[in-house]
């Protein structure tokens, strides 16, 4: 079970986290973007908060923060301890209606969706937006607790069955970012302590080297276009109507 977790969206974990990092910034940019002003008092919820990476941000953009997760953080900033896909504490149901809920890479360590989505509706004002990333290509991470890669389609369909319309729905990612990646999540080392397997191991390990430098300069990104049916995952910006 991998236990570090984003303290903002500006820093990179890791290799494998700098391909999709700063697309799930610009994501969360734009779909803050998309929602228009904020209205004086809006309520947000940050839900499966971890390390609260986006409270700053959604502070500084006029928003009333609180956070839920499964459990405490290192600095003790979770305000519910609570499952979203399980029966709402009291202190979330006092808490009235919001604004806007946040779920960024949290709905693939959500079993039951079915819940998940029923108590996102309950817990959103009419009109209220709620906004989800989540990867459809990506390494395993927090196991076990790591259950789904939705494809936008499940997205849609879970929300829709819950009176929540798609207001902005994006793929994340072109054939370089999978690629890189892929190439990122990859260790290159000898099968056996034998010369032989030192030789053959020497040239991939330089090839991997030098691959990886390659796609993270992102040298051809911008001018070639390499289409897949792959990509590295979803944004979505749902409204309760
Ligand atoms: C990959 S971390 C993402 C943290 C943060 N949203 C971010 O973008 O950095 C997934 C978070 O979801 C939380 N989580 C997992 N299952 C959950 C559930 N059923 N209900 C609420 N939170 C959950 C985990 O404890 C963890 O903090």
């Amino acid at each position: 079970m991998i236990l570090t977790r984003r303290k903002n969206y500006e820093e990179l974990l890791g290799e494998q986290e700098f391909f999709v990092t700063p697309l799930i910034r610009k994501s969360i940019d734009d779909a803050l973007t998309a929602i228009g002003p904020v209205a004086s008092g809006a309520k947000v919820l940050d839900i499966g908060a971890g390390e609260c990476p986006l409270r700053g941000m959604l502070e500084g953009s006029g928003y009333k923060y609180s956070s839920l997760d499964i459990e405490q953080n290192r600095a003790r900033t979770i305000d519910h301890i609570a499952r979203i896909d399980a029966l709402l504490p009291d202190s979330l149901s006092k808490a009235g209606g919001f604004d806007l809920l946040i779920l960024t890479e949290v709905l693939e360590h959500v079993p039951d969706w079915k819940v998940a989505f029923q108590n996102l509706a309950l817990l959103l004002k009419p009109g209220g937006h709620c906004l989800v990333t989540s990867p459809f290509f990506y390494m395993l991470h927090e196991e076990p607790y790591d259950f789904w890669r939705p494809t936008d389609h499940a997205l849609r369909s879970f929300a829709e069955s819950n009176g929540l319309e798609v207001f902005l729905s994006r793929r994340n990612g072109d054939g370089w970012d999978v690629f890189g990646t892929l190439l990122c999540s990859m260790s290159v080392c000898r099968r056996k302590k034998s010369f032989l397997a030192y030789l053959a191991t020497l040239p991939v390990w330089c090839i991997h080297r030098m691959l990886k430098a390659f796609f993270k300069s992102r040298v051809l990104q911008g001018l070639v276009n390499l289409q897949m049916r792959y990509y590295l995952g979803n944004l979505m910006l749902l409204r309760k109507k």
